[in-house]
């Protein structure tokens, strides 16, 4: 008689712990539903011979076309104080108001934005540093993609005035 009334005291929280164990385990989880992650979706290929109504003018030049590519902007006043406006939009969180690349959130990059004055970026071509400034490292995201075509070349005008570091 003891003996039943133990095993009807034990056995519900025992039988109770059991299934609970059950579930969690081997229960219906998150993993069992589909979920698809947004960022890893592969989108499906265009069908074959899709032509795209919408050409991107607004990529930035090749590697190749890029060496070729002269600043259609002239170097005016006008031009310069454009791209330092434009550049207070895009550039000089990162770069610093000087060039210097020391902005504010640029001192928390590894490795730091580029001193826009150094002689390196003094020697590329027009076209070399409009590439450089639209996909080089560092520019995430891809700046081709915030810099407004209108924008660029007075950018570099601006870059080019920049002159070199004390
Ligand atoms: C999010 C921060 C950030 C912004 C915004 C940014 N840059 Fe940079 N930039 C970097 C970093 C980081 C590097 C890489 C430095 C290195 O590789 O040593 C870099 C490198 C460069 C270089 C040198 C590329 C090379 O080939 O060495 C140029 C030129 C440049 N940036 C211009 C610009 C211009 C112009 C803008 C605005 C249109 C701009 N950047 C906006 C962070 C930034």
């Amino acid at each position: 008689m003891k003996k039943l009334a133990v095993f009807m005291v034990l056995a519900p929280p025992l039988l109770g712990t059991v299934l609970f164990g059950y579930i969690l385990v081997r229960g219906p989880r998150m993993t069992v539903q589909h979920h698809v992650r947004e960022f890893q979706m592969v989108l499906p290929a265009p069908a074959p011979g899709t032509v795209s109504v919408t050409p991107r003018p607004d990529r930035a030049p090749g590697e190749a076309e890029a060496a070729a590519l002269v600043n259609p902007v002239p170097a005016t006043p006008v031009a310069i104080t454009q791209g330092r406006v434009y550049y207070g939009y895009y550039c000089a969180f990162c770069h610093g108001d000087t060039g210097a690349g020391d902005g504010p959130v640029g001192n928390s990059y590894v490795p730091r934005p580029a001193d826009l004055r150094l002689p390196r970026i003094a020697a590329y071509g027009d076209g070399q540093l409009l590439r450089a400034m639209l996909t080089g490292t560092g520019h995430e995201p891809v700046l081709e993609r915030v810099v407004p075509p209108g924008h660029r070349w007075p950018l570099v005008r601006f870059l080019r005035s920049l002159g070199s570091p004390r």
